[in-house]
């Protein structure tokens, strides 16, 4: 299995390894097929921009990567950016996945998606204002099932 130049960057020197002290988001995310887990935790700024994202993964080389590159292209970004990233585009900015590792790069795009979850229901809790106002369904991570069914590819690493 061939992996781009960058991915095998990104594995071997990962960027914003750790996680947030008092973050204003975390998500946890892992596979029940693979095993493979990953932990993403962010702050925002005054605009509710992402100033600075970590994250802890357990898994592949390609979640790794993966895992990576998503706080990077995060930064910076609205909560609604953020968590519209797709594994395609995640794919793109690392040079390209083999297609048998690209549902790894789901991992990244769900744990940051229930980090921006998180992030709103404690605003809807600060707030206390209607849930039907923060809490937008396309915000959400798709289901275990879905990323399931992703899995059932071969994973090698
Ligand atoms: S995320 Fe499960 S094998 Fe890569």
């Amino acid at each position: 299995m061939l992996y781009s130049e960058k991915v095998m960057e990104h594995f071997n020197n990962p960027r914003n390894v750790g996680v947030i002290e008092n973050a204003d988001g975390m998500g946890e995310v892992g596979n029940p097929v693979c095993g493979d887990i990953m932990k993403i935790t962010f702050k925002v700024d005054a605009d509710e921009k992402l100033e600075d994202v970590k994250f802890q993964t357990l898994g592949c080389g390609a979640a790794i990567a993966t895992s990576s590159i998503v706080t990077e292209m995060a930064k910076g970004m609205t909560l609604e950016e953020a968590a519209a990233i797709t594994k395609q585009q995640v794919a793109d900015e690392l040079g390209g996945l083999p297609p048998a590792k690209m549902h790894c790069s789901v991992l990244a795009t769900d744990g940051l998606k229930v980090a921006v979850d998180d992030y709103l229901t404690k605003a809807r809790s600060r707030a206390d204002i209607g849930r039907d106002q923060v809490c937008r369904p396309e915000l959400r991570p798709h289901s275990d099932e879905d990323h399931a069914a992703e899995h059932e590819e071969a994973c090698d690493i």
